[in-house]
């Protein structure tokens, strides 16, 4: 048994997980890790080398010599950095979510990271958030949630972020995508989306972030005692 403690957030693309993740660490006072934005800087590895994110043999020769590293910064937050640059902004593209969901489809990819992301948790009280936290990563953990919202609400929220950070396109694009990697993240054979059988359901559905923040804030208190 670990010394530290370690909540599992998993769910489909948009469901909020990242938001309320950092949220609940900071009230929490645990480290946040966001797994799926370690996942697409291996895609956009992929993306910048002009490799074919669908083929696993070449995105595989690329993991030996992929300088990734994860350093959390003075704003607190997790900073992700591929050859020594700051990518953090820039893995959050919308054409690399399909390079991340397409190259975490390769064992070899998984298999890469998979002690990275246990080391993190043997060291810090964590969050952690991504697909298969609850199921592989950490199948020990004190807490599970599976955080869920339809399809058309994860893309009205996907939407709104993308369109913060200025980049422009249709609703209807970010609904298709959204479906597509929802089928692709829960269909492959490696470590596919799937809720845990002791995971707490969570949907956010129609809910403002402070009610879906306050609803995981009293499951996780209830089951922690913190
Ligand atoms: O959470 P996100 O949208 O930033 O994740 C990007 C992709 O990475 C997602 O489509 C699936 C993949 N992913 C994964 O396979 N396993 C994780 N633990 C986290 C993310």
């Amino acid at each position: 048994m670990s010394a530290y403690k370690s909540i599992a957030l998993d769910g489909p693309s948009g469901a909020g997980k990242s938001t309320l993740a950092k949220l609940l660490a900071e009230a929490l006072g645990f480290v946040y890790v966001d797994t799926g934005a370690i996942y697409r800087t291996v895609g956009l590895c992929a993306f910048r080398k002009g490799v074919a994110p669908t083929d696993p043999e070449r995105v595989a020769e690329l993991l030996p010599e992929l300088h990734l590293e994860m350093r959390y910064e003075a704003d607190g937050l997790q900073h992700m950095y591929l050859d020594g640059e700051d990518v953090t902004q820039e893995i959050r593209r919308h054409e690399i979510s399909r390079y991340a969901s397409l190259v975490s489809a390769i064992p070899a990819v998984r298999a890469f990271l998979l002690d990275r992301q246990r080391e993190l948790a043997r060291h810090n009280n964590v969050i952690m958030d991504g697909r298969d936290i609850g199921t592989v990563v950490l199948p020990h953990a004190d807490i599970k949630i599976f955080l869920t919202a339809t399809a058309e609400d994860r893309a009205r929220r996907r939407y709104e972020e993308l369109t913060q950070r200025g980049q422009k396109l249709d609703f209807a694009v970010v609904l298709r995508d959204i479906r597509e990697r929802d089928e692709q993240d829960s269909r492959r054979a490696a470590a596919p989306l799937r809720r845990a059988e002791d995971a707490v359901l969570v949907d956010t559905t129609g809910n403002s972030l402070e009610e879906s923040f306050q609803l995981l804030l009293q499951t996780v208190k209830e089951r922690l005692s913190v």
